[in-house]
């Protein structure tokens, strides 16, 4: 028997994936990048064992068993992890130097999340990006990080980028097959101590449309999205990475809140709509909007970003982070909204509000 364990942090995306072109492959519609934020805090949990004497596959998941063979893109996952495994196994054998045959043994998968999965708060990119790495670990795969991430893309898109620390690209790629959808490191996450992600948990309840359902419903109905993939993805990529290279927190910011509200009319332009933001996720955008209006110097102190559900992450530099938490605290006591704070991130931070 062989056990390894792993941990994989969360990322929010700052430019958003939201829509596929291959569903099978998981093939976005476009680019999208993201800040990887610290495990202390958020991380999933994955220990994986093989072993011969094992029956079949079985799944774990925050210590409730799930039907594994229901879970098509975790398969996926499996299927290509064991297929590299078996490879090695054979060019092994054939130098006359055998290994052991992992990639034949049956697996036993628990996994868990320190926070809540599926509220919005990026569950699924960490616990599917837990899963390939201690596959890839566990069969001792010799293959780069980013390959790792077109694997891990497989079992959840999102999840190709949390293979990476600090700012991370997910290039979509033009082929076919996907073999070049895969993520990379745009900067490491030693790159910009002074940017600091404020978690606000507005509600940990379980999201109403799943993003899997969302997206394809979007890229049916919603006429702004043809725009959005063609026309508008394309240049704040480019200037997102500049902003990132640049530590430059005016362009990264306003592209940040900008993407954060356009997939949010995405949404809400598909027919029928979706809602993921709620009262209180307004409430803080207009907040933090007239936040950035009493600065002195016209200058953004900090930007909002919201994925599919009513979490808000904001990111701002180190200096403001104390006075948002104040103001936050102050506008959302957490006596009157079911609503969590945390602060860390990249350098994160936490709490209920
Ligand atoms: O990877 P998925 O299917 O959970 O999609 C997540 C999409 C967003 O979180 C809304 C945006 C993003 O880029 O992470």
């Amino acid at each position: 028997m062989k056990t390894v364990t792993c941990t994989a942090p969360v990322n929010i995306a700052v430019i958003k994936y939201w829509g596929k072109r291959d569903t099978e492959l998981i093939l976005p519609t476009n680019s999208s990048l993201s800040v990887t934020l610290s495990q202390d805090i958020l991380h999933s949990k994955t220990t994986i064992s093989a072993a011969k004497e094992y029956d079949h596959d079985r799944l774990w998941l925050n210590g409730i068993e799930e039907d594994i063979t229901k879970n098509k893109r975790m398969h996926n996952c499996f299927r290509e992890t064991r297929a590299i495994r078996q490879a090695m196994e054979a060019k092994a054998e054939a130098e006359g130097k055998p290994i052991e045959p992992l990639s034949t043994y049956p697996v036993h998968v628990c996994s868990e999340n320190n926070f809540p999965t599926a509220a919005g708060l990026a569950s699924s990119a960490s616990g599917l990006a837990a899963l390939v790495y201690t596959l890839s670990q566990l069969f001792e795969l010799t293959i780069s990080t980013s390959e790792v991430s077109r694997i891990a893309r497989q079992g959840s898109g999102s999840a190709c980028r949390s293979l990476f620390g600090g700012f991370v690209a997910w290039e979509m790629g033009e082929k076919e097959d996907g073999s070049d959808s895969y993520a990379v490191q745009i900067a490491p996450e030693t790159h910009w101590p002074d940017l600091q992600a404020l978690i606000c948990v507005v509600s940990d309840a379980k999201k109403g449309t799943s993003s899997t359902a969302g997206m394809q419903s979007t890229i049916k109905t919603s006429l702004l999205m043809n725009e959005r993939i063609n026309n508008i993805v394309p240049a704040r990529m480019e200037g997102m990475k500049k902003a990132v290279l640049d530590k430059d927190f005016q362009s990264f910011a306003e592209l940040t809140m900008r993407d954060s509200n356009q997939f949010h009319a995405v949404c809400l332009d598909t027919y029928p709509p979706i809602f993921y933001l709620n009262d209180t996720s307004r409430a803080i955008i207009q907040l933090i909007h007239e936040y950035n209006a009493t600065s002195p110097d016209g200058k953004l102190k900090a930007a909002y970003t919201y994925d599919a559900g009513p979490n808000a992450v904001i990111y701002a530099p180190k200096e403001n982070m104390a006075e948002i938490i104040q103001l936050i605290g102050h506008y959302f006591p957490s006596n009157k909204e079911p609503a969590e704070f945390f602060a860390n991130p990249y350098n994160a931070i936490s709490g209920k509000l």
